[in-house]
């Protein structure tokens, strides 16, 4: 089945970059169907090449004096449908009862939220009550429609360290199971051009959330490619 792949470029990549980026995926035709996350200010580029394109973070705030932030109103009125919220990296400077907000604000965006959840290494242990706890703290009372879980654990993301498949069949399922409602969990984590092949026969994932590998265009292309059409 073909699964979701998402572009997470964190705080790379210059303007010039972005554009020979884009450029660079317009040779193939399946870059239509990944789901790219640079740094807000290049969403437009994004938009005018008509690709799907999101934002790494937004404001726990609707509107007003926070200055540098950026609200999920905003950003639904440049033309951006996704958010990734509570990635490890910005979790480390943000509470759960902020990440409930952010992700509350852009449900009412109708923004698709890309909700991240994992332990990290001294929590391997305790995996299950992790995640467990950080889904209900954030999305309990939400609707599911518009929220895709990513899972990532926290020692995987940059590390070229990856789960074991059966270890992440597991753990999709159970991702699944606390949720109760249909939801669709993508799986992040040093995901790569030599492991996303072997990665995407887990029928019990959805897609992948990449970072360093989605930076080369040529890298990222290839992915893509087997990712939607295994
Ligand atoms: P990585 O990052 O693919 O570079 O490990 C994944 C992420 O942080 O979303």
């Amino acid at each position: 089945m073909e699964k979701i792949i998402v572009g997470n470029f964190k705080m790379n990549l210059t303007k010039e970059e972005i554009l020979s980026y884009i450029k660079e995926m317009k040779k193939s035709k399946y870059h239509k169907k990944a789901i790219y996350c640079p740094s807000s200010i290049y969403i437009p580029y994004f938009i005018e090449a008509n690709l799907k394109v999101g934002v790494q973070n937004i404001s726990s705030f609707e509107v007003g004096a926070h200055t540098g932030e950026i609200s999920a109103k905003q950003i639904k009125s440049v033309g951006a449908s996704y958010v990734i919220i509570g990635h490890s990296e910005r979790r480390e400077k943000e509470t759960e009862e902020e990440i409930q907000k952010k992700i509350e604000k852009a449900i009412k965006e109708n923004l698709k939220v890309i909700f991240c959840i994992g332990e990290k290494e001294e929590e391997i242990e305790k995996r299950e009550e992790i995640l467990k706890k950080q889904i209900e703290n954030s999305i309990e009372n939400m609707p599911k429609e518009n929220i895709i879980i990513a899972y990532e654990p926290v020692w995987s993301i940059g590390t070229g360290l990856t789960m074991k498949k059966e270890e992440i069949r597991k753990v999709s399922l159970y991702i699944k199971s606390v949720v109760k409602e249909k939801c669709k969990v993508l799986y992040g984590g040093s995901v790569n051009e030599k492991n996303i092949e072997d990665l995407s026969k887990i029928e019990e994932i959805d897609g992948f959330l990449v970072g360093g590998a989605s930076l080369n265009p040529e890298v990222f292309l290839k992915m893509i490619e087997v990712a939607v059409t295994m």
